[in-house]
């Protein structure tokens, strides 16, 4: 009874957040890229999506276009043939070519199937404009990183950054490449090089050791791992933010290797409980106050590392 009277409470609660209640601490969260840059990458996408007929489309990112505070696409088709889209961002204006290919042309671009080649010979009529109910269009979870992305190569990153934005999402996690990130921290926190293998899982496995779940399984990580998922991390932030998108960067959790309460036996910090039988070899990490002094200076050297370059993840 008390859980649903919770429930209850949260449910009356979020339903009250209006859609435009945190205008005022986020609304400073903009895309920074020109909005050139914004129309070459949506103009990218359309050569890569439709093969055949990318020539027919033009593009304009206007970031005035529409209402104030708010992102909207516009497409219609010319006298001349060619179908203009205008959007506020590189993300609007692909998600106008997604409505169009979708509500006119009846072709779908799925994760690994499209349609998109098999366009009616006449392309149809169109004269739409919308505007987008919300700011923020979120996507991805963290286990999405183990079950689907793990062993993605940039052709498979890039075809799908290419349906986020046809499927209007403008703030998504960029969370590929953080342990050569974290590695760094640790090793800044004096752990050596055996305490952090014994702590890294293997690749496939990133989305339970993110979480607390796991440490050391199928691990460590090689170096050679490390170089490449920075510069994939690299060439999806860099794709990302072309959109106009707002990638959303890992941070510190308070999730710590064992090797920390040997280093900080001080420090306030408690072990997880073990996680789907795996025994201790494999189990329980760490947990660190919120409240520490340490879990500030993690968090702190961490991003720090994170923002070396930009903001954009080291080199
Ligand atoms: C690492 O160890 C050195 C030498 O003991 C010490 O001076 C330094 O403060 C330690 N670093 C951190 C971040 O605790
Ligand atoms: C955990 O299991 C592995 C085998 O899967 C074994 O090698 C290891 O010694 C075990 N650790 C403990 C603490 O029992």
């Amino acid at each position: 009874m008390y859980l649903k009277c919770v429930f209850l409470a949260l449910f009356l609660f979020v339903s009250h957040i209006a859609a435009d209640d945190f205008e005022e601490t986020l609304s400073h969260l903009k895309p920074k890229t020109t909005s050139k840059t914004q129309e070459d990458a949506v103009l990218g996408l359309i050569k890569r999506s439709i093969p055949n007929g990318y020539k027919f489309f033009l593009v304009k990112v206007d970031p005035n276009f529409g209402p104030s505070g708010k992102e909207t696409f516009q497409v219609q088709k010319s006298t001349t043939g060619f179908v203009k889209i205008v959007g506020t961002t590189g993300v609007a204006a692909a998600t106008g070519l997604n409505y169009y290919l979708k509500y006119y042309c009846n072709v779908q671009i799925s994760w690994e199937f499209s349609q998109a080649n098999y366009l009616p010979q006449n392309l149809p009529e169109i004269d739409v404009t919308i505007t987008l109910n919300d700011r923020f269009r979120y996507y991805q979870n963290v286990c999405t990183t183990s079950y689907s992305f793990v062993w993605w190569q940039w052709e498979d990153w890039e075809k799908h950054i290419d349906w986020m934005a046809l499927n209007s999402f403008n703030l998504i996690l960029a969370s590929t490449g953080q342990e050569a990130i974290w590695e760094r921290t640790y090793k800044k926190f004096n752990l050596t090089q055996e305490d952090v293998d014994e702590h890294f899982t293997g690749p496939a496995f990133l989305s339970w050791l993110r979480m607390g779940n796991m440490r050391g399984w199928g691990g460590p990580l090689s170096s050679a791992w490390h170089e490449r998922s920075i510069k994939l991390q690299k060439q999806i932030l860099t794709r990302m933010r072309s959109f106009g998108m707002l990638a959303v960067l890992p941070a510190f959790a308070g999730h710590l290797p064992r090797a920390f309460k040997r280093i900080y036996p001080e420090a306030k910090m408690t072990k997880m409980d073990a996680w789907n039988d795996f025994n201790d070899t494999y189990c329980c990490p760490y947990l660190l106050e919120p409240t520490e002094a340490l879990f500030i200076r993690i968090g702190e050297a961490f991003m720090k590392e994170v923002c070396r370059k930009k903001c954009a993840m080291p080199v």
